[in-house]
């Protein structure tokens, strides 16, 4: 919650939100807007970072994307044309039953694939206008990926694993040390820097993964089905974890998932189907459902 005092009157706005015109009088606060921003970034900096110099409500957009895998002759169209605009700081759930898209999505949004048709906005930077350079240095900086499998690398330690991405940023040795040590204390793997993946648990790796994630401070975290290989309690405490970052750091987070129990943590759910935005559920429309579905849990129980 930022707040924004008008230069021109004495009047005080507090926002989460971006205002650039003063209720009262009518100045342009866009300069005193930005100010808060970059304050409020400097002290939220450490773990996730959103430095951009702009004020876009909108940290990613994507505008009528469409992708078709060619399979010899045939052609899989796995997104139909997605319009989404995702807010800066918002936990985001995309949902929706296995083929549906999500991963397609994903890897558009996270510059991983181009898409066919359509395009993809990183606040106002059209990605298909960046070069390999210009794209590596995006993925590297500005994106924390977590996927299903882990996918740390088998023969480095937890340590290793995550910082590895800070190598590919520059960091020197020590800081990459220091940052790596924190961020698994973060995690809660304060005592497992030198562990192997083989000798964790699937929600450790995953935790690993997570740390690995925000390595070099990144402001969105793609997040894809990060609780699939994990029993339900464990998915619960790695969705609790990307909570707790994104509440504390103000990381946007973007999470895949086809598990409706895992929707708690969600600002917002975006429904997809056969490659499609089928509706967008609210805060207050979850709400309802947390409700409905815990009732459903105390009528499970044996009476
Ligand atoms: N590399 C690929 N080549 C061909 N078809 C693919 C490829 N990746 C995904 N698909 C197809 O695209 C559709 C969407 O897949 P995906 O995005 O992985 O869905 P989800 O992540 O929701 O399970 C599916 O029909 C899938 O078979
Ligand atoms: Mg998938």
């Amino acid at each position: 919650m930022a707040k924004i005092k008008c230069p021109k009157c004495p009047f005080e706005i507090e926002t989460d939100g971006i205002v650039t015109v003063c209720p009262e009088c009518h100045a342009d606060l866009t300069k005193v807007m930005e100010e808060a921003g970059r304050a409020a970034r400097k002290t939220r900096g450490s773990i996730a970072r959103d430095d951009s110099v702009t004020t876009h409500e909108f940290i990613v957009r994507t505008k009528g994307l469409k992708k078709i895998y060619k399979m010899g002759e045939v052609e899989v169209p796995a997104l139909r044309g997605v319009d989404v605009d995702i807010r800066r700081g918002e936990y985001l759930s995309i949902m929706g039953p296995s083929g549906s898209g999500k991963s397609t999505l994903f890897n558009m949004v996270g510059g991983l694939d181009k898409p066919t048709e359509g395009t993809c906005f990183i606040e106002a930077v059209d990605m298909a206008q960046l070069d390999a350079f210009e794209l590596a240095w995006l993925r590297c900086r500005k994106i924390g990926y977590i996927f299903q499998s882990f996918n740390l690398i088998p023969v480095m330690t937890a340590l290793e694993n995550v910082t590895l991405p800070m190598i590919f940023a520059g960091m020197g040795s020590d800081e990459m040390m220091e940052r790596g040590q924190m961020l698994l204390d973060l995690v809660g793997l304060g005592g497992r820097l030198h562990h192997k993946p083989y000798e964790l648990s699937g929600g450790q790796q995953q935790r690993v993964a997570v740390a690995r994630a925000l390595a070099n401070s990144p402001a969105i975290i793609l997040a894809d089905e990060p609780t699939g290989n994990l029993d339900l309690q464990t998915g619960k405490e790695i969705i609790d974890l990307l909570k707790e970052l994104n509440a504390e750091s103000g990381v946007t987070i973007i999470s895949a998932t086809h598990d409706l129990k895992m929707i708690d943590a969600s600002d917002r759910i975006i429904h997809i189907r056969d490659g499609e935005v089928e509706r967008i559920e609210l805060r207050s429309e979850i709400d309802l459902k947390i409700g409905h579905l815990a009732g459903a849990e105390e009528d499970e129980e044996p009476k």
